[in-house]
């Protein structure tokens, strides 16, 4: 039986992947130092608390097991607050990357799957967005993943460390059967805080901005089911281990709503509106993004199996009003 290391695996998308391969038959160890996942939400497998980027924790755990692959989800995801504190992100998604890819060299244990971002993109200059786009992000959360990228390239060349960069669009959505879900703190994205305000958990959402270039002025986003995101890299160690070559991919649905689609499916989901307020431009933040995940699809035989707005947000809603 083939045995994966999931580094952040208590975390949104890592919990699900963690999932994904439980019930796909993989044994899964997981390597998560709880700053900002939850041990509750790991179904199954092993937990080792520890930081990836603490060597030593890398090595006794290469050491103990071995391992047919590498899962990295741990990262520092606020745009915004990689602006005001670069160096945190820097140290976090940066140098610990370069401290396990160090320890993959060392202890080769199978291909590396990393989880990338949109944000490495930049200001689209043009959509949808194929892999082939240039590549100028636009804030230090961008520039961390774009680096991580380039390391890989250069393992791989020098190494043979054989990875596959997963360049995620907007992650939501939630375990059909509500066990787990999106649990950010402070929670920053559109879905959980639209449905968190309609459950008076929070106040009115605050729409960042009606004069885009867009048809109701409201920014559009490529929104792509967690459950969708984990099968991708199911089927992307499945390419490696076939011994496909380092290489990026996209994942997204190819289809874009705006922030006001998003709130008119949300309340038509809860049944009750989504109360909120207009306000400025949030900084950084470009008009339309939306992926071409073509390639995904003929390389990988990827499909996506909730690619429809109402199942992701339906989803999202049966966790919030279940959660813990
Ligand atoms: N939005 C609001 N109000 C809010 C929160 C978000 O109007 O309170 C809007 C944003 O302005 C944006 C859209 O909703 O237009 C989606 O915003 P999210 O914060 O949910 O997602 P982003 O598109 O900003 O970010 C996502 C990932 C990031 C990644 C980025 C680019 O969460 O990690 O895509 O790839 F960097």
């Amino acid at each position: 039986m083939k045995h994966l290391l999931v580094i952040g695996g208590c975390g949104y998308i890592g919990s699900h992947m963690v999932k994904c391969l439980l019930n796909a038959g993989y044994e899964v160890t997981v390597l998560d130092d709880l700053s900002a996942g939850h041990a509750d939400a790991l179904l199954g497998g092993e937990l080792i608390v520890g930081d990836f980027g603490d060597r030593a924790v890398l090595d006794k755990a290469f050491a103990a097991r071995r391992f047919d692959g590498v899962l990295h989800f741990a990262s520092l995801i606020q745009v915004g607050e990689s602006v005001a504190d670069p160096a945190r992100y820097y140290a976090s998604n940066v140098a610990k990357s370069l401290t396990l890819l160090s320890a993959m060299k060392d202890h080769k244990p199978g291909p590396l799957i990393f989880s990338s971002s949109a944000a490495i993109y930049g200001e689209p200059i043009r959509s949808p967005i194929d892999e082939a786009h240039p590549r100028q992000p636009i804030n230090p959360y961008g520039q961390t993943k774009h680096i991580v990228e380039a390391m890989l390239a250069d393992f791989d060349r020098a190494y043979g460390l054989r990875s596959v960069s997963l360049r995620y669009f907007n992650a939501a959505g939630a375990d059909p059967e509500a066990r787990i879900g999106e649990r950010h703190d402070p929670e920053t994205h559109l879905i959980p805080l639209a449905l968190q305000a309609i459950l008076g958990r929070r106040a009115a959402l605050k729409v960042f901005g009606r004069d885009y270039d867009t048809p109701d002025g409201t920014c559009i986003r490529d929104y792509i089911h967690v459950d969708d995101l984990a099968d991708a890299h199911l089927l992307a160690l499945d390419y490696l281990w076939r011994g496909g070559a380092t290489t990026a991919f996209n994942l997204g649905n190819g289809e874009g709503f705006s922030v006001q689609q998003v709130l008119d499916v949300a309340s038509a989901t809860a049944g009750k509106a989504v109360p909120y307020v207009d306000a400025p431009r949030r900084p950084g933040d470009p008009a339309r993004l939306v992926a071409d995940a073509a390639r995904a699809k003929s390389v990988l035989g990827w499909r996506p199996r909730y690619a429809d707005l109402d199942s992701i947000i339906r989803h999202a809603w049966q966790w919030e009003t279940r959660r813990p």
